[in-house]
């Protein structure tokens, strides 16, 4: 009986550990830049959605401080020399997945999710590669913010 009472509570420990590392899955931030495959990854997916705004070697719009023409901010550079390296990686990720909408309150700008385009793993992986455009400083300043 005792050993029956003891089986069930390492079954019943075993699907708890198993639940806490699901929930846990995205639990991995801080990003770094030490895999070259999920910078590589990265560059990939980043290439696919965000080059149209955001520019080849991540620069950014031209006078990306003004405005559009139809009044909305401009995209800025994501490359370090903007202020993206301010904000933590919960935050980067959460901009990148749900865009602003969900974040700003009546948002009318042109940063949209891609939550339907880039699984949470992709998007780790533009971060990454974002992240090794940045000085040394900034990197470590922001990994610090995790
Ligand atoms: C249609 C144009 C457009 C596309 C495509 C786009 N962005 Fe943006 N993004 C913007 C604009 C505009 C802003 C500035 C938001 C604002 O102030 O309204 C922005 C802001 C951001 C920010 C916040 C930067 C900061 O310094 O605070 C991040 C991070 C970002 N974009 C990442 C991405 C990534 C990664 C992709 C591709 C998966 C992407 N964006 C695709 C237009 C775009």
């Amino acid at each position: 009986m005792v050993n029956f009472v003891k089986l069930i509570s390492l079954i019943v420990a075993f699907f708890i550990s198993i639940g806490l590392n699901i929930a846990n899955a995205h639990n991995h931030f801080p990003i770094t830049t030490v895999s070259k495959l999920m910078i590589e990854r990265g560059k990939i997916a980043y290439e696919n959605n965000c080059v149209s705004c955001h520019m080849i070697n991540l620069s950014g719009a031209e006078n990306w401080k003004g405005v559009d023409s139809d009044g909305h901010r401009k995209a800025p550079p994501l490359d370090g020399s903007g202020h993206t390296w301010h904000h933590d990686d919960k935050t980067l990720h959460a901009i990148i997945k749900y865009g602003l909408a969900k974040l700003v309150k009546n948002y009318e700008g042109k940063m949209i999710g891609f939550e339907d385009k880039l699984s949470d793993k992709e998007i780790d992986s533009v971060l990454a590669y974002m992240k090794s455009y940045w000085s040394k400083e900034n990197y470590e300043y922001q990994l610090k913010l995790n």
